[in-house]
Formats: C-alpha cells, structure tokens, sequence
C-alpha cells in the first residue's frame, strides 16, 4: 500500500475539553502511530484570528492545545506537527489559490451563510458583521491541505464542506496550471463517540457545557458531580438509554466495563454513586497524561523548539512546493525568459536535455536542466560548492526520475512530471 498523507487542523480559540480528547485527540494520536501513514498536525492560529480578536487567548489556547496533544502522545519526531503561522508559505498559497476560486462558491459556504441568514432574520444589511477573513476561511483551509498534498482529512461532520471546496479549488488550480495537487479527502471518524456536555447537550464550548480536559483532579471531580441526571431515586432502575452520565462512561470504558455499568443502571445505582465511579473511570486515564501536561504548561520554552523543529521539517517540504508553484503560475525569475529564447536551436536538429551550472549573486552554486528546446525542467536551489550541484546531477543523470524524490528538498522548481521524466531518460540513455 502507497504511504497515505493524514493532515489535520486545530483551530487556537479554546481550552481543549472531553469531547476534543475523545472526538479528536484520542483517535488521531492512535491514527498516527500507524505505519502507513505520513500525519501532518498543526495549530491553526491564522483560522483562530476569524475567530477571536484576543491576543492573549490565541497565545494561551495555541500553548494548551499544543501541550495537550503531545501529553496524549503525539510524537513530534515521527509526524510533522507545527504551528500554522510558522509557514509563511501558507498565505502564499492562500492568495494563488484566492485567484482561482469562485466567489460565488464561497457565498455558498455554510458558516458565512448562518451569518448572512442571521443578518437577513434580524434585518440588518446581510453582510453586516463579516470579515473578508470569514468569507475567506475556506480558501486558507484549502491552502494548509493543499500545500501537504494531503489524501485524507481527519475532520468532524461539521467540516466536509470544506474539503469539498479544497477539492473545487485543487481541480480548477490543476486545470489552469498542470496537475500539482493531490485531491484531498474527508476522513469521517463515524465510531468515535459524540460526546455530551453538562446538561445532556453535545458537549461544546458554544453552549458553556464543557468539562475541560485537563483541570485539577478536585475540580474535575466537582465539575462530573454537577452533569444533570434524572430525579429517579437510589434503588429505583435508571435508563441508560440518554443519559449523559452513561455516555461519559462508555466513552472511557472497555465492553465489559460498560457492560457492569449497565447492570447497576438496572439494579438502580444511586446517581451520586454513579457519578463517582465515573469520575474514577475518567480519570484513571486522564491522571497520567494530566501529569506530563502540567509538565509541559510550565515549560513553554521547550513546546516552542518542538514547534520550531515541526516548522522546519514541513517547511522542508513547503518551501520547495512554492517555488515549483510560483513557477507554474508564472512568478519567475525574468533571467529565465531569456535563457529559453537564447537556447533555441537555430537549426531544426533536436538536442538532448542539458545540465546547466552557474553562480548566483549570493555566490551559491546552483544548475538547471533544460529541455532540447531550452525550456525549463529543473532548477535547485544553492549548493555551498559546484561539487555538491555536481553531485546532484550526477544522481539526476544516472538514476533518471527516480533521484527526484529524494533530491526534492534541493529542487526549487520542478516542470510538469511528463516532460520531465521523459527527458531524464532520454539523457540516461544518452549516457549508456
Ligand atoms: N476548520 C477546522 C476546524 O475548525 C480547522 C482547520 C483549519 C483544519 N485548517 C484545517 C482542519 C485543515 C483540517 C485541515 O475544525
């Protein structure tokens, strides 16, 4: 099976509770520890500024939510997990991308559409209120998928309109410039458990119903004791059937702990009693990841190099990405106008494809590859010394297509796949 790309977002507005940690964390951090998939997690604070204009709370939610996943086991080293506002590739891409969505496509969004309903239901002017940043969010969404070429999307129901438009906007993108996007995919977790809040709702920091994840053990355990429950009496049978109490439980518990559970509803455990077995259950998972969060809170320093290291490792990829893309959309370098005109052939006789070294300004060593008729194929970024290009073509020339995936970081621009991959080989049989 091909290596998958699993990417995902968080956005930085809140304090992460229960039903983040069992709906997100909990089966993301399990997703990446399996073997065939690439996981790319990151802090979604530019999305948190169409959210919240307080600075104070991006920081303070951007370090909690951060904490929070590498308590519950994310491993910086095996996936890249960043803060979004390190790449500024991302805005980059925002903006290529702006140029080729519809706008009608995003009048259609839901979330900027509630707004206008609201507006209209209230009788004010339909936009009054909105940020371009709102009206825009689904377009930086699509740019933080987009750039990882990511397969498949974690992401709550909520969401999938969303991974629709990044489709829209990839497809018209590849129509227009050549295939560089992937298609990119809704990854539903339909198993994971909708969790309810304190007053039976769907636990959410909309309706102030929360039990955040990680607060003292005391105060968790006041937080359970105050979840609504019926007002059938000890002794009497209870329901399980709606009871958020219930719920809770099975969310932490395995079958047969579930189960005995069940069986007390019907033998008619007293609802304090239920309570404290579930706060027991909760947090004998909870205590030890609560013990390397607080850690981890009192050590912003060290999250931050993790972020700083995470920033780096998708950079390696982004960088590079851009360059390609800029190229495609024909922000390029003026010298290379000239170099397609100037190697022309004057002749109708075909030449082969060509390495070219040269020196930048900067005084780095970098080459192109160019097609028989002088268009660009190739283009590296800069080598400390002309035997380090030297080397890299050397691969290029004896290995063909098969040195791009691993020469990828050093390659700034990269033509469509077709033309390039049949060049290489007509210069590998050349050299035979
Ligand atoms: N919009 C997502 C949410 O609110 C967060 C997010 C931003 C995201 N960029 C993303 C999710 C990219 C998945 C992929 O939940």
């Amino acid at each position: 099976m091909s290596i998958q790309r699993v990417l995902t977002g968080i956005t930085t507005s809140g304090t992460p509770h229960l039903g983040n940690y069992v709906g997100s964390v909990r089966p993301s951090v399990r997703m990446s520890l399996q073997p065939q998939s690439q996981s790319f997690y990151f802090l979604a604070d530019y999305h948190a500024l169409i959210k919240t204009g307080e600075p104070a709370r991006v920081q303070r939610s951007t370090l909690e939510i951060a904490a929070t996943w590498l308590a519950c086991g994310l491993d910086p080293e095996k996936v890249t997990f960043y803060r979004q506002s390190d790449i500024p590739e991302i805005p980059e891409l925002t903006w290529l991308l702006t140029c080729v969505t519809g706008k009608g496509m995003l009048n259609r969004a839901h979330a900027y559409k509630a707004s206008v309903d609201k507006n209209n239901a209230a009788g004010a002017e339909p936009d009054h209120g909105v940020t371009a940043g709102l009206f825009m969010y689904p377009v930086l969404m699509a740019a933080d998928i987009l750039m990882f070429n990511a397969h498949q999307v974690p992401v709550g129901r909520d969401q999938i309109q969303h991974i629709e438009m990044a489709r829209d906007i990839a497809a018209s993108f590849n129509h227009l410039y050549g295939e560089h996007f992937t298609l990119p995919e809704a990854a539903i977790e339909d198993n994971v458990a909708t969790l309810p809040g304190l007053d039976g709702r769907k636990m959410s920091k909309s309706y102030d119903n929360t039990i955040p994840l990680f607060v003292p053990r005391n105060q968790l355990r006041k937080l359970i004791m105050g979840i609504v429950t019926d007002s059938r009496t000890p002794g009497e049978p209870k329901e399980t059937e709606g009871s958020a109490l219930f719920q809770l439980y099975q969310a932490f518990a395995t079958a047969e702990e579930t189960a005995d559970f069940a069986k007390q509803y019907q033998d008619g455990i007293a609802w304090g009693d239920a309570k404290e077995q579930l706060f027991e259950r909760l947090d004998r998972e909870i205590a030890p990841l609560r013990t390397v969060y607080d850690q981890l809170i009192q050590n912003p320093d060290s999250i931050e190099r993790t972020l700083k290291m995470g920033a780096d490792k998708a950079r390696a990829v982004a960088t590079p990405f851009t360059a390609r893309l800029r190229s495609a959309v024909g922000l390029r370098p003026l010298s290379l106008v000239s170099s397609a005109k100037i190697n022309k052939p004057s002749t109708a006789k075909a030449h082969l494809p060509s390495f070219k070294q040269y020196r930048e300004t900067d005084g780095r060593f970098h080459f192109k590859m160019l097609d028989g008729q002088g268009q660009l194929l190739l283009q590296s970024h800069g080598f400390d010394s002309p035997k380090d290009a030297g080397v890299a073509i050397g691969r290029l020339r004896k290995e063909g297509a098969a040195a791009l995936t691993p020469l990828q970081a050093l390659l700034a621009f990269q033509a469509e796949e077709a033309p390039l991959v049949a060049a290489l080989k007509e210069l590998q049989a050349s050299d035979e």
